[in-house]
C-alpha cells in the first residue's frame, strides 16, 4: 500500500510547484518568496537563484538586501521597483548642554548598493526633516572630482516660534519641512546644522531626517518626539546597470543586446532604458506577462479573462499577444473595445425591412394565387366547354390559350361584327382566322362540343374548314382556315370597279349551292346554316366560294326540325321562318335566292327598304317580263339575257312564300350546274 502514495504525493508537489510558478517566476529550485514578499528573478535567494547584485537573503522569514539589514517590503518587475525600509538620520540635544548634540546622533548612512543596482526613486520619494529649529539635508554619491565630497546635497529648514506652532498635517517649514530629491541618489546619509534647542527641549529635543513616500507621509506634532529607531519605507528604482567597477561599462539597451550578459532573455520581451541612472530593464511585450528575465518567462495574457483591464463590449477572442474583440453578427460599433455594440439595423429599419419583405411575400402569394386561379379557370372553362368530349375528336385541334395569345392583338383584327371579332394569324405556317365571340350567349355549352365535332367533320371544298378551337376561355374561340379574297359581299358592293364576269358568278353560285346542299343532305346530321348571305360566302384566290360562319347555325337530327330562336340577317331571312320560328333547310334556300338576285344585279338587298330588290324582281316575274333593267350592266349583254333570266327564275322559286314550292338546295345546285355547263359548251 505504501508505494501507492508516491505518485499522488508527486502529483501534489507538481501541482503546488505549478501553482507557485504561476505567481512568481523563478529558476527551478529557488524560493519564490520570503515572508510574503515575492522574489522574482533576477532577484533570488540562495546560490544560483539570482543575477549578480540582486541577491536577497531570507533571515527569520524576512527578506533583506543581501549583506545589509535593510528589510524588503516589496519587489516588482514591472514597475521595476523595490520598497525597502531605510533608517532615518537624527540628532538629539542634551538637556544639560542644549547647544550641542555631543555624540548623540545617527546619520542613517546606508551601503546597500555595492553593485550599483539601486537608485533612490526621485519620483516616488521626498526628503522630510522634522524638528523645531533645524536645517536637515541629505548627501549622496561620493565623488572625487567635485568641490564637496558628494555629488548631491539637498535639504530644508524647519523652525517653530513656540510649542504651539507646529500643526498636524502641515509640513511646510513649521516643525516639519520637505523637499523633492533629484534622480541619481544612491547610498546616502543625513546631516543637520546644530541650533540652540534650550527653549524647546520639552517639545522638540531631536531633529529627524528621512525619505518618505511622496504621497504617504502626514506630519503629526507627536513626530517631534518620535523614536529614533524608526525606519521608513523608501522606493528604490532598480535596473541592470552593468559593472560600475569597470569604467565605461554602463550598458544601454542598444549596447547590452549585443553582449552575452543581456538580461532580456525571454521571447516576447522588450528592453527599456532606465529612467533613473544608467542601465536598462526588461519588460514583457504588450499582450504578454511574466518574467522577461527568464527564458520563456513572458506568457500570453488571456485578456478575455480580465474584462476589467481589457474591456470588450463584443465577442472577445484571445490571440497570441493580443485579443480580438468584435461585435456579434448584426451589431456594430466604432470600436467594440471602448464602445458598445449597437444593432446594425435599428428597430425602425428592421420594421420597415420586415414590412417590405412581408408585402413582397404577400404579393408573391397573391401572384401565385391569381396564376393558379387562372389555370383553374382555364381548366374549368375547358371542361365546361366540352374539352373532355372534344379531346378525342380526330379532326379538331384544341388550342391552348397561350398558343393563340400572340394572334389576338389589335393589329391582327380583320373583322368585327355582332358575332364578335375576327383575327388573322399564322399557326404552324398555315393562315387562320380566329373568331372570338363577344359575350357569352353565342353557344349553349352543352351543345357546343357536338356542334364543333360535326363542323370539324365537314370536309368540303366549299365550306370553310374548322381547324380547331380554344376552350380555356369563357366563350370558346373557333379557329378556321383563312380565306384570302374576302367575302362576296365585299367584292360585290365595296368596290364596283372590280369586274366579275358571268362565268365566275355562275361558278360562285353553283359551288355555294353545292356546299349548302352538302350540308343539308350529305352529312350524317343535317346542318342548317341559318344565315346564308354574301357576307358569309368567302372567296379564295381562285374565287372558289367557301361558306363560312356557322356561328349561329344549328344542327338537327335528320328527321327533326329546328325550333330554336335564331337571329340571322333580316334581309335574307325567310319570312315563313320569321312567322313560325321554325327553321328548315328551305329557309336557307330562301336566303340563297336573295344571294342569287344580288349576284346578278350587283345591288345590295336591304331589309330597311322592304327588300325592294326582291320586290322588283318579283314584280317583273309576276308580269312575265325579263328584268332587264335590274341586271348588272357588266353582264347584261344580249348573249347573257337567257341565262340571267333563268337565274332570276330559280331565285324566284327559292323565294316562294309557300315553303313546299321551294326547291331543295340539291335541286338548286343541280340546276345551277347544268346552267354552268351549258355556258361552257
Ligand atoms: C549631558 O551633558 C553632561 C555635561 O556635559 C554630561 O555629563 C552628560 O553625560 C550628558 N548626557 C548625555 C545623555 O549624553
Ligand atoms: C511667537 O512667540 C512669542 C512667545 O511665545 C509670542 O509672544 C508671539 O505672539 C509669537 N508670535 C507668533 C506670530 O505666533
Ligand atoms: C502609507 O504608509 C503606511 C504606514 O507606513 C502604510 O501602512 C500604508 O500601506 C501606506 N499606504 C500606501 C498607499 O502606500
Ligand atoms: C565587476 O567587476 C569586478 C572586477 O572585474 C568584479 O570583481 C565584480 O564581481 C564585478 N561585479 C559585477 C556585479 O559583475
Amino acid at each position: 500500500m505504501e508505494h501507492m502514495w508516491t505518485p499522488l504525493i508527486l502529483l501534489q508537489l507538481l501541482l503546488a510547484a505549478a501553482a507557485t510558478a504561476a505567481t512568481t517566476a523563478t529558476t527551478a529550485g529557488c524560493r519564490p518568496s520570503c515572508g510574503g514578499v515575492d522574489i522574482p528573478y533576477p532577484f533570488g535567494i540562495g546560490v544560483g537563484c539570482f543575477r549578480k547584485g540582486f541577491e536577497i537573503e531570507c533571515i527569520n522569514n524576512s527578506p533583506v538586501l543581501a549583506g545589509t539589514s535593510l528589510r524588503v517590503v516589496k519587489l516588482t518587475l514591472d514597475p521595476d521597483q523595490s520598497q525597502v525600509m531605510l533608517p532615518m538620520g537624527w540628532q538629539c540635544y542634551n538637556a544639560s548642554d542644549p547647544g550641542d548634540t555631543n555624540s548623540n546622533w545617527d546619520y542613517g548612512e546606508t551601503t546597500m548598493n555595492k553593485d550599483g543596482v539601486y537608485r533612490i526613486s526621485s519620483t516616488h520619494n521626498m526628503l522630510v526633516v522634522v524638528g523645531c529649529n533645524t536645517l536637515g539635508f541629505t548627501a549622496s554619491k561620493r565623488t572625487e572630482g567635485g568641490t564637496a565630497n558628494y555629488a548631491y546635497y539637498t535639504g530644508c529648514m524647519s523652525y517653530c516660534n513656540n510649542s504651539a506652532s507646529a500643526q498636524d498635517g502641515l509640513c511646510d517649514g513649521v516643525g516639519c519641512c520637505r523637499v523633492n530629491i533629484p534622480p541619481g541618489l544612491t547610498d546616502n546619509y543625513f546631516n543637520f546644522r546644530e541650533f540652540d534647542h534650550s527653549s524647546m527641549m520639552d517639545y522638540s529635543p531631536c531633529d529627524y531626517a528621512f525619505l518618505a513616500d511622496r504621497n504617504n507621509y502626514t506630519f503629526r506634532r507627536s513626530h517631534l518626539k518620535m523614536d529614533t529607531k524608526r525606519s521608513s519605507p523608501v522606493w528604490l528604482d532598480w535596473a541592470i546597470r552593468g559593472n560600475s567597477s569597470i569604467s565605461g561599462d554602463i550598458p544601454s539597451c542598444k549596447q547590452a543586446a549585443k553582449t552575452d550578459q543581456y538580461a532580456c532573455v525571454s521571447a516576447h520581451s522588450d528592453c527599456v532604458d532606465s529612467i533613473n541612472g544608467p542601465g536598462y530593464n526588461c519588460k514583457c511585450s504588450n499582450g504578454y506577462e511574466g518574467d522577461a528575465y527568464l527564458p520563456n518567462g513572458c506568457t500570453n495574457i488571456d485578456e478575455c479573462a480580465d474584462p476589467a483591464k481589457y474591456p470588450c463590449y463584443g465577442v472577445c477572442t484571445d490571440t497570441q499577444g493580443s485579443y480580438d474583440c468584435n461585435c456579434r453578427l448584426g451589431y456594430r460599433s466604432h470600436d467594440p473595445r471602448t464602445e458598445r455594440c449597437t444593432e446594425k439595423f435599428p428597430l425602425a429599419a428592421q420594421i420597415s425591412i420586415g414590412a417590405i419583405s412581408g408585402i413582397l411575400v404577400l404579393a408573391l402569394i397573391i401572384f401565385v394565387y391569381v396564376l393558379r386561379k387562372e389555370r383553374r379557370e382555364a381548366r374549368d372553362f375547358y371542361r365546361k366547354n366540352g374539352g373532355l368530349t372534344l379531346k378525342d375528336a380526330a379532326n379538331i385541334k384544341i388550342f391552348k390559350r397561350g398558343e393563340l395569345k400572340a394572334i389576338l392583338k389589335s393589329h391582327n383584327l380583320i373583322g368585327k361584327g355582332a358575332f364578335g371579332e375576327v383575327y388573322k394569324g399564322d399557326i404552324d405556317g398555315a393562315l387562320v382566322a380566329i373568331k372570338k365571340p363577344i359575350g357569352d350567349n353565342v353557344h349553349e355549352n352543352k351543345q357546343f362540343p357536338n356542334e364543333v365535332i360535326i363542323q370539324s367533320q365537314v370536309m368540303h371544298r366549299n365550306i370553310v374548314r374548322l381547324r380547331g378551337c380554344c376552350l380555356e376561355v369563357d366563350t370558346p374561340m373557333l379557329v378556321y382556315e383563312f380565306i384570302s379574297n374576302g367575302s362576296l359581299e365585299d367584292f360585290l358592293h365595296k368596290d364596283k370597279s372590280k369586274l366579275l364576269n358571268l362565268d365566275v358568278r355562275l361558278s360562285i353560285l353553283q359551288e355555294s349551292a353545292h356546299g349548302l346542299s352538302y350540308m343539308h343532305s350529305q352529312t350524317h346530321t343535317k346542318i342548317l346554316h341559318g344565315d346564308v348571305k354574301p357576307a358569309n360566302i368567302l372567296l379564295d384566290e381562285k374565287f372558289t366560294p367557301k361558306i363560312s360562319d356557322f356561328g349561329i347555325s344549328r344542327l338537327i337530327a335528320k328527321d327533326k326540325e329546328q325550333t330554336a330562336n335564331i337571329i340571322g340577317d333580316m334581309t335574307y331571312m325567310d319570312p315563313v321562318y320569321l312567322k313560325t320560328g321554325r327553321l328548315t333547310d328551305r329557309s336557307d334556300v330562301y336566303s340563297f335566292g336573295v344571294v342569287i338576285l344580288e349576284l346578278i344585279s350587283r345591288k345590295k338587298a336591304t331589309h330597311s327598304d322592304n327588300n325592294s330588290l326582291v320586290g322588283s324582281f318579283q314584280e317583273c316575274h309576276q308580269r312575265g317580263e325579263t328584268a332587264l333593267k335590274l341586271f348588272d350592266p357588266e353582264i347584261a349583254t344580249t348573249g347573257n339575257f337567257e341565262i340571267l333570266d333563268k337565274l332570276a327564275k330559280i331565285a324566284m322559286e327559292c323565294l316562294h312564300l309557300d315553303v313546299d314550292q321551294r326547291p331543295s338546295m340539291t335541286d338548286v345546285a343541280e340546276r345551277l350546274l347544268i346552267l354552268h355547263r351549258s355556258r361552257k359548251l
